[in-house]
């Protein structure tokens, strides 16, 4: 079966789905392919910060109605060490705030809200034609083969995708950075124990402390990359998140509860350049991948297709190719930008080991940081997200 749209899009994560829905509100034709089926991508549980700018879209959007109504709008974040908990006034210092709800309840209410196509457990898709012709051939879920002619492909099928794969090797430039750690995530049926997000350096590792909803916390250990997460059953869990969190101020304590869901993520900085190739564009975790230590990578998917919409937009109304051109330039800014700073985050927060150097410097950042208004405000600034281009 063959058939014709603008706009193909491979992946219905947060980028291929939000790209959806700008497309639409733009009057511009797309389909959207997703290798899993749909309870798998409602149900698979990622970070859960969200920058200003990415609620604003979704809001103008019409697609915030739950978000609004269920998201914890934080004003701040606490960094803790030396068991003393600072706090770095996010609102107070780069005037905006950030909001707390699941990347997953982002996914399910834009499959909810979305009536075009989109076609979930999809098989051997593959790219063809880049230059001129753009082709996708895949086999549906009926196990039927399809040809999916486009103008443009949109591969938002994340860091394992087919899309970067689809490329020829000699035309990426990759930038990568991995890490001697990892974080060990859990979901967990608990109050949270604080009203903000805590990042905790201390001697036996790294601790966040997040939370979903009034009863539902999410927290993470950093461990080693191969950590086996059968070495790690309820009690030594919450034994090391109480290490990790333990502070002088007398009188706190960590909730506990059962623990609703666990799995051990790597951590890594990767960039490829350029974002696109003929017709074909990158965006988001096909592209690029931060650690999670700044809480960045959806907002970062979301900025991407941001300005691959708008650059579609423009093509579609005058012919006009210069937003498409300059692409994968306009996108790397604001991706080395956030680069940097997760790379930053993770660098200040994550003890690696018994070189006391890296550890000083380490404790002087954070000292810096939460006593410095002009460091502090740098970290805040960042943090909650510069303005979508
Ligand atoms: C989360 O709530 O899942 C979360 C929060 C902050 C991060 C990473 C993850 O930096």
């Amino acid at each position: 079966m063959e058939t014709r749209t603008q706009v193909g899009i491979i992946g219905a994560g947060p980028a291929g789905l939000v790209l959806a829905h700008l497309l639409r509100a733009r009057g511009i034709d797309c389909v959207v392919l997703e290798r899993q089926s749909r309870s798998y991508v409602e149900a698979r549980i990622r970070a859960g910060v969200l920058e200003h700018g990415t609620v604003d879209l979704l809001t103008s959007l019409g697609l915030a109605d739950r978000l609004h109504r269920e998201r914890m709008v934080h004003h701040g974040i606490e960094l803790l060490f030396e068991r003393s908990a600072h706090r770095i006034p996010l609102t107070e210092l780069a005037g905006r705030e950030i909001t707390i709800y699941g990347q997953h309840e982002v996914v399910k209410d834009l499959i909810a809200a979305w009536g075009g196509p989109l076609h979930f457990s999809v098989s051997d898709v593959s790219l063809s034609d880049l230059s001129f012709a753009p082709t996708i051939s895949y086999v549906d879920a009926s196990g039927v083969s399809q040809v999916l002619r486009c103008d443009v492909i949109a591969g938002c099928d994340g860091f394992h995708g087919v899309s970067r794969a689809a490329i020829p090797a000699d035309v990426l430039r990759v930038h990568q950075r991995d890490y001697p750690h990892a974080w060990l995530g859990i979901l967990a049926q608990a109050p949270p124990s604080s009203e903000e997000l805590i990042y905790a350096h201390s001697p036996r590792g790294f601790a966040l402390h997040s939370m979903r909803s009034p009863t539902v916390t999410r927290m993470y250990l950093q461990v080693r990359p191969d950590e086996d997460l059968a070495e790690w059953p309820d009690e030594r869990i919450w034994a090391e998140l109480r290490a990790r969190l333990d502070r002088s101020d007398a009188g706190w304590s960590l909730a506990d509860g059962p623990i609703l869901e666990r799995s051990v993520a790597a951590m890594r900085s990767f960039v490829v350049s350029p974002m696109q190739y003929g017709r074909l564009f990158l965006a988001g975790d096909a592209a690029h991948i931060v650690p999670p230590t700044g809480a960045k990578g959806l907002n970062l998917a979301v900025a991407d297709v941001k300005v691959l919409a708008d650059a579609l937009s423009s093509f579609y109304a005058t012919g006009d190719s210069a937003g498409l051109d300059a692409y994968s330039e306009t996108c790397l800014r604001r991706v080395w930008r956030v680069q940097h700073f997760s790379w930053w985050m993770t660098s200040m927060l994550h003890p690696t080991g018994d070189d006391p150097f890296d550890l000083e410097l380490q404790l002087s950042q954070l000292r810096y940081v939460t006593s410095s208004r002009a460091a502090a405000t740098s970290l805040a600034e960042n943090y909650v997200g510069f303005p979508f281009p």
